[in-house]
């Protein structure tokens, strides 16, 4: 049985995944889930939200040209050569956490897994193709395996490229972070249609390998819901302008996501609305915590810790709206 992967998916840049990503692995892992997180997005800001410059430093040092297995790209690197897929060494958060990091270099994969994505379609020798477009799921499996994991919870860039095709291949359950304004509702009118069609070309190249030789990820992609993300709304911006885009999103969500008209006022697909955190946002990045876990120690102090309490309240209730529709689907 292979364990479950959570994405985090808006080909729209800046909405808020990485920071969900994050906060949502630490409170998972509060809640007394075993979680392993994994940093497909080669910006790696996951990564450096999760670890120290000096960590990052080790990881990514350029000048060790050994065979390494710190980091995504680490792991997936033997199979631009001859050899195969190494198992990761993950960095632990905490006893109930763990991170594969990204990594920079990830960006040279792409073009890579362009060519494999077509050869796992046509080639007569499928091994090898299926090895490489699946490799992310399979060290994300062999992460969660290696530490008892119950979800893996995936960070991913902004775009519709051959890494991310790989990386929503991979997913079971897939969240969508948005914003209230134009580019957002465009962004999913282009999203929706995609994660479709790789839904489909996934489904043709399994349905093709009659007896595969080892484990494939099923790739169903299952929208679970969009969570609303209000930090970047300007503050200048009239309420009237945040209200037009925010009536469109239900609609645009239902037809463009999951290709069905809205027929009730009321939007179920809406997992949350997160507000700024304002000022507790560079506290917590400062000392690589999540907002909901700062302390006066930390600059948390009078109306500070009131807050710190809200957001641990926010991150609660949408980590258990998560879990409850992910379970109702399976
Ligand atoms: N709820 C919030 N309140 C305040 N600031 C936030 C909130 N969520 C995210 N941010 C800030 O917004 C910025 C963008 O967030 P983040 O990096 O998580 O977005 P992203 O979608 O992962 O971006 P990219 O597309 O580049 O990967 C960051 O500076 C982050 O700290
Ligand atoms: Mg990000």
């Amino acid at each position: 049985m292979s364990v479950p992967v959570l994405t985090f998916f808006n080909n729209k840049g800046g909405v808020g995944k990485t920071s969900l990503v994050f906060h949502l692995a630490w409170m998972l892992s509060e809640m007394g889930k075993r979680v392993v997180t994994i940093d497909l997005d080669p910006q790696a800001n996951l990564t450096s939200a999760f670890l120290s410059e000096e960590t990052l430093e080790e990881l990514w040092n350029i000048n060790d040209f050994s065979e390494r297995n710190n980091t995504i790209y680490q792991c997936v690197r033997p199979l631009t050569e001859v050899g195969d897929i190494l198992p990761p060494q993950t960095q632990e958060i905490n006893s109930h956490l763990h991170l594969v990091p990204g990594d920079l270099a990830l960006a040279g994969f792409e073009d890579f897994l362009s060519q494999e994505w077509l050869s796992a379609m046509g080639s007569t020798s499928l091994y090898r193709p299926f090895r490489i477009v699946t490799s992310f799921w399979q060290v994300a499996q062999m992460a969660a395996e290696q530490h008892g994991a119950d979800i893996i919870l995936a960070d991913v860039g902004p775009n519709l490229g051959a890494i991310n095709r790989s990386a929503l291949i991979a997913t079971d359950d897939v969240v969508i972070p948005l914003a209230a304004d134009l580019f957002s509702l465009q962004g999913l009118r282009n999203l929706g249609p995609t994660l479709l069609r790789w839904r489909a070309d996934w489904k043709k190249r399994v349905d093709n390998w009659a007896s595969p030789a080892f484990a494939l990820p099923i790739g169903n992609i299952q929208p679970v819901g969009y969570v609303l993300m209000q930090h970047s709304e300007r503050l200048s911006r009239p309420v009237k302008s945040y209200k037009k885009w925010a009536d469109r999103i239900p609609s645009t969500y239902r037809e463009s996501v999951l290709n069905q008209a809205l027929s009730q006022k009321f939007d179920g697909d809406c997992l949350a609305k997160l507000k700024h955190y304002r000022s507790l946002v560079p506290m917590a990045q400062e000392v690589h915590k999540p907002i909901f876990q700062l302390t006066p120690a930390d600059g948390a102090i009078g109306s500070h810790a009131a807050a710190v309490a809200s957001a641990w309240s926010d991150f609660n209730g949408l980590a258990i709206a998560i879990l409850e529709r992910i379970e109702r689907m399976t």
